[in-house]
Formats: C-alpha cells, sequence, structure tokens
C-alpha cells in the first residue's frame, strides 16, 4: 500500500507543530509506503501551488523545535469562497494543486478556522485529517488541543515572577493572558499562578466586584494584588453590546489593551499603584512541553492510523485520556467555551479567588 500525503500548518503557530508533523510522518513511514509533500506556508500554499517533496530526514531533529518547519499564514475561512483583487479561486485552485501533487490525502493541522477549511475541502471530494492545534484550547470535540499546555507553563511562569514585583512594590499587576474568545489559558494559568482575580470572555465581570476584591485584600493585609485578565475579557455592559458597538466603545476609551485599560480604572477607583503586563505571543514561543511533545505525537500517530485505513474527513481529539476522531463536520464552526460549571471554575470559587461577578 503506498500513500501520498501532504501535510500544511494554518492559523497561528504554537509549539508542538512540529512534533506533530514529526508524528504523522514517522509513523507513517513505519506502517506503509509513504511519500510526503510538504505544504508551504499552509493553505495559502495550496492556494498558491508551493510545496516540496519532503525526505524521511526532514522529520529528524524536530521534536523539541517551536513554530512549523512548513511556515504558516492566516488565510481566513470567510474569505475561501470570495473572489478578491488577485481574481483567484481558491477553492478551484487548492482542488487542483491537490491533484496536480497527486495526494492520497491531506493533514491540516490547526484551530477553528483551519479545520473549517479543512471540513469545506472534504465536502468538496478531498481525502482530508484535521490535528487540533492551538494555544486557546477552544477547539470542539477534543479535551485538550497541542501548544496548550506550553502556554500554560509559560503564562503560569509570567504570573510567578510578577509576584515578586507586586510584592516588593505592594502593586496592582494585571496580565493579559491570550486566548483569543476563549478563558481556558487565563483560568488554568491564573489559577497555577496563584491570581487572586480571574478574569475570563465567558464570564463577564463587574468593575466595582473587581475594586472590591482587591480592597478586601488590602483589608486583610496583603500588599499586592495580581489579576489575570484574558484578552477577550469584558465587562456586563461591553457583553450587552453588539461586537461592532463593543469595538466603537473601546476605540472611544483609547486603550487597545484591556490590561492597560484595567489597569487605569482600577488605579483611579481603589487607588492602588498598578501595572499592565502583556506577554503576547511570547505565550505560543519556543519549545514544546513535555506533555504537549507527547500529546503531539500521539495525535500524529491517529492520523497516520487513520490515514492506513482510508478514514478521511476526521478530526483528530482527545477524550479523556483516549485518542479519537469526530467527523470533521460536526468539529468544523463550534468552539469550546469554558462552561460556567468547569471544575476548574469551581475550584477558583472555592478557593476564594475572584471571578469578577
Ligand atoms: O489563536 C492563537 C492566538 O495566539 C490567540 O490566543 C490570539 O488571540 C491570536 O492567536 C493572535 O493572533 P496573531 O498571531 O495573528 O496576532
Amino acid at each position: 500500500m503506498k500513500r501520498r500525503i501532504g501535510i500544511l500548518t494554518s492559523g497561528g503557530d504554537c509549539p508542538g507543530l512540529n512534533a506533530c508533523i514529526r508524528g504523522v510522518a514517522r509513523a507513517s513511514y513505519s506502517m506503509f509506503d509513504t511519500e510526503i509533500v510538504g505544504i508551504q506556508d499552509g493553505y495559502a500554499g495550496l492556494i498558491a501551488g508551493d510545496f516540496k517533496e519532503m525526505k524521511q530526514s526532514d522529520f529528524s531533529g524536530i521534536l523539541t523545535l517551536g513554530g512549523t518547519i512548513l511556515g504558516t499564514r492566516r488565510t481566513p475561512f470567510r474569505n475561501m469562497r470570495v473572489i478578491e483583487e488577485d481574481n483567484v479561486d481558491k477553492v478551484k485552485a487548492m482542488k487542483s494543486n491537490y491533484k496536480k501533487m497527486k495526494l492520497d490525502c491531506l493533514v491540516c493541522l490547526g484551530g477553528n478556522g483551519t479545520h473549517k477549511t479543512a471540513n469545506l475541502l472534504s465536502e468538496e471530494g478531498l481525502h482530508v485529517i484535521g490535528l487540533p492545534k492551538t494555544i486557546d484550547n477552544d477547539i470542539w470535540g477534543t479535551d485538550v488541543t497541542f501548544g496548550f499546555h506550553t502556554a500554560v507553563d509559560i503564562a503560569t511562569e509570567v504570573i510567578d515572577r510578577i509576584h515578586t514585583t507586586a510584592a516588593s512594590h505592594g502593586r496592582c499587576m494585571v496580565i493579559e493572558i491570550m486566548g483569543n474568545k476563549a478563558g481556558w489559558l487565563t483560568l488554568y494559568s491564573g489559577i497555577a499562578g496563584g491570581a487572586d482575580i480571574i478574569l475570563l470572555p465567558e464570564i463577564p465581570y463587574d468593575l466595582e466586584k473587581v475594586c472590591d476584591a482587591i480592597r478586601r485584600r488590602a483589608e486583610m493585609g496583603k500588599t499586592f494584588s495580581i489579576v489575570a485578565v484574558a484578552e477577550g475579557a469584558m465587562t456586563v455592559e461591553e457583553a450587552q453590546m453588539k461586537k461592532k458597538e463593543r469595538m466603537a466603545y473601546r476605540a472611544e476609551t483609547g486603550f487597545s489593551s484591556i490590561a492597560m485599560r484595567l489597569a487605569k480604572e482600577l488605579e483611579a477607583k481603589v487607588g492602588v499603584e498598578a501595572r499592565a503586563v502583556i506577554p503576547g505571543h511570547v505565550q505560543r514561543g519556543g519549545t514544546p512541553s513535555a506533555y504537549d511533545r507527547m500529546l503531539s505525537t500521539v495525535f500524529g500517530v491517529h492520523a497516520a492510523k487513520l490515514i492506513a485505513g482510508e478514514e478521511y474527513g476526521q478530526a483528530v481529539g482527545m477524550a479523556g485520556n483516549t485518542v479519537t476522531h469526530h467527523p470533521l463536520s460536526e468539529v468544523a464552526g463550534k468552539t469550546k467555551f469554558v462552561p460556567n460549571d468547569a471544575q476548574a471554575i469551581r475550584a477558583a470559587r472555592a478557593m476564594g479567588i475572584s471571578l469578577g461577578d
């Protein structure tokens, strides 16, 4: 049995992409007669026909490497069927390049947007498999995505290190954590880093309650406070606004960053000295953690098994401790948010951490 596999990485990079590519490649080489084509820069490369034949040695020495050896781009799903100024029919081009490369299947490593396009291509008749990558951990159909745990480790270290300045200066430190519209990364690193207040997109906050939490700490003799705020967090008032209205409101406040705005508001309302810290893309940089190397490898091996069994149109995921898969059509277009009754939410509340509600 011979299989010619195309691999691409799409969307934001994250730790574990190379470990996962390696997992797919090594398991495929050991299971069946394999040829691998590396598609450059995600769907952009598939559209442009930018690809190269990979050798088995290309997959050596990449387990611990951050980023992606294939390069990546954001190619928004909403524009996939739109003919833009370049006059390219993107779907037609992707199908034609798939044929030109003589692929038996296409393996797409990415997040929610990537899975939507993977599903589109699957519906167009291509053999596609999706692998769940993102530091946001917001892909439906998997308990965990690769990249998430490394980002939790990094964000936790940021919060750990902030403690010394917070304590030495008696300040309120507001750390803005990535995660897009989901609060997983903020919740997990906030708990692991010992944050006093954790603000998530899923639980709109009341500024007065946040202020009260800081005042209560001061009354208890605590000289500093740590706030972990998700980049997508919003107040109760903002949550009631339509997206456009909210963006206009935010532009009016003059703060593009929620942490900066909150730090200023806390200074004004509580009278504490506050600072905003935005670790940004550091959270998805560098080498994957041991856990993510393992997870990426297990996911990659599962994809190779699906290819061996010609089970296409599937998105790989983890259910409990078991690797599994769901039809791409079930996964595409859904987001896995933090449920209000999540175990970690209940634990945070039980610990006296304020969630601003
Ligand atoms: O999806 C991963 C992520 O890092 C989000 O947490 C963040 O909102 C977004 O990507 C940032 O995107 P970009 O790298 O395009 O600025």
